[in-house]
């Protein structure tokens, strides 16, 4: 049985960005029943941005129900909350010790923030991300990692830990594989399609939250930054219709090529309001789904959680036990 394990970050809203990147898959890949899902919130990864605890709380619940709501729903699938499960943190303090600093330097979400505000004044909580999302990943005996391309860097360096400690220890830990969706993959801010559209963002106007109503929706889109000309194409010179188009083949489950077809000679304005069209109809079931598991007193997320949570123990529980007792902790 293969097994793949991904994490979605409960910091900020969701965005359509995390919808066609990689959301919308997971409803049929986890009803796939060769294969063992486990789809976890990692709420200890939040902390390195130090949020509001009832902040974390409501999010966190909520990355549950839109996991739900998306159809990840099955009995061989498995949604669980990181911070539920200690092996997590225990195993990360036991990998800290075969991750060099050199390593954690190189990784560019750190040495981003490093260089534009200074190393020294980093959390450590931030410098160590790294370690506590290889821990997520070799708890498990993951097959295969699907990730964002950001994030590939991460399950490389986990692919070097695994290596490492195995080469020293025995075969303790699967090697696991990021599989990073190409198509979607950079759903782009739509007031600036040089960024990515991102839930960290505090402006929401780029942003199509999938919480979003009807109305913000086609307010977002009509004032969607456009390249100068008015043909609806693609190209290097034109980010912003580039990543217009993106969207709408992908929620159409149309080639751009058919679209620039289809709006050949009806200019920028015909084509936003087709585009606000699909988004709302694509969101609408999912957001009626999510409201309800969120108004519900929870019930339907409890019992999920509950369910993975019992999976995941079982299977990190075990790892764990098996990696303190080759290094003589016991
Ligand atoms: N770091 C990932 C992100 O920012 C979230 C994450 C944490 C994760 N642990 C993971 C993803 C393990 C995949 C596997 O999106």
């Amino acid at each position: 049985m293969k097994r793949i394990v991904s994490g979605i970050k409960p910091t900020g809203e969701l965005t359509l960005g995390n919808y066609l990147g990689a959301m919308r898959r997971w409803g049929e890949m986890s009803a796939n029943p060769d294969h063992e899902h486990f789809f976890f919130v990692p709420n200890l990864h939040a902390l390195t941005v130090r949020p509001e605890p009832k902040t974390l709380h409501t999010d966190s619940r909520a990355a549950v129900a839109w996991l739900l709501a998306m159809g990840v729903d099955h009995d061989h699938s498995y949604i669980f909350m990181q911070s539920q499960v200690p092996a997590h943190s225990e195993l990360t303090w036991i990998l800290n010790n075969y991750t060099t600093m050199g390593e954690l330097n190189r990784m560019t979400q750190f040495k981003d923030k490093a260089l534009k505000s200074g190393a020294e004044g980093q959390l450590v909580g931030l410098y160590d991300y790294p370690v506590l999302m290889a821990a997520d990943i070799l708890l498990y005996d993951a097959d295969e990692v699907p990730v964002g391309e950001d994030q590939k860097q991460h399950v490389e360096l986990t692919r070097d830990i695994a290596t490492r400690f195995n080469n020293l220890h025995g075969d303790v830990f699967r090697v696991p594989q990021p599989t990073v969706q190409s198509e979607g993959a950079r759903i782009m801010n739509l007031q600036d399609p040089a960024k990515k559209m991102s839930k960290s963002d505090t402006d929401d106007s780029g942003n199509i939250l999938l919480t979003d109503d009807e109305k913000t929706i086609v307010k977002k889109i009509s004032r969607a930054v456009t390249d100068s000309g008015s043909v609806v194409s693609t190209g290097a010179d034109k980010p912003a219709l580039t990543n217009l188009l993106t969207i709408h083949s992908i929620l159409a489950g149309k080639s751009i090529e058919e679209l620039e077809a289809a709006y050949a000679g009806k200019g920028y304005g015909a084509f936003k309001e087709d585009l606000a069209d699909i988004v709302v109809e694509t969101l609408a079931p999912l957001q009626k789904h999510y409201h309800q598991l969120m108004s519900e007193g929870n019930t339907k997320i409890d019992q999920a959680l509950e369910h993975g949570w019992w999976r995941a123990s079982e299977l990190a529980n075990a790892k764990l036990a098996q990696v303190k007792e080759i290094l003589g902790l016991f």
